[in-house]
């Protein structure tokens, strides 16, 4: 399985635009508390990012999904990359229904606890997933530093 893994390289690319800048606070934090997960500051070029993900959510994602835990047309989406990784939630948003017909366990069990609601496909491009799954991750954090997914 091919795991997307983009992010960090966006990250790295952000961090190059930005180094003659004054605004160079991407200092990525020593902390991990699970594997695959570290923590980063909230430079403006992250922001925009989040920004542009939450845009993407709201017109796309909102209308079936709270970001808490809160259960309406679909699951809240809180805490899904506790749940699921980076790379699952990717394939599942291109085409849920793909996941679904492989089998994957967790996807058929959730599509008949859901009296099979069919998600529609999305295909966003690699730049706008990143941003809506780093706007997924980061949403509930409040003040804390930016989440990246890697
Ligand atoms: C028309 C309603 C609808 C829309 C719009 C929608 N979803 Fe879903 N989604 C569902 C349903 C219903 C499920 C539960 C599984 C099923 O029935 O397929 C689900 C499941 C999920 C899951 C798995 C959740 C979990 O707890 O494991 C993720 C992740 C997800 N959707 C992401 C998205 C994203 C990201 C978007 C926007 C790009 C989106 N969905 C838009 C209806 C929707």
């Amino acid at each position: 399985m091919k795991k997307i893994n983009l992010l960090p390289i966006m990250l790295l690319f952000m961090t190059a635009c930005n180094s003659d800048s004054s605004s160079g606070q991407e200092t990525k934090g020593t902390t991990n508390n699970s594997p695959g997960v570290s923590k980063v500051q909230k430079p403006d070029s992250l922001t925009q990012v989040y920004n542009l993900g939450k845009k993407l959510y709201d017109n796309t994602c909102l209308q079936c999904h709270q970001t808490s835990e809160e259960r309406t047309v679909g699951p809240g989406l809180k805490g899904i990359f506790e749940r699921r990784s980076v790379d699952w939630v990717t394939r599942w948003t291109r085409n849920s229904q793909k996941v679904i017909a492989s089998g994957d366990p967790y996807a058929v069990k959730l599509f008949n606890e859901y009296n099979k609601t069919v998600m529609q496909s999305f295909n966003y491009d690699n730049s706008d997933m990143q941003a809506l799954l780093f706007y997924i991750a980061n949403v509930n954090r409040g003040n804390q530093p930016y989440l990246s997914l890697d």
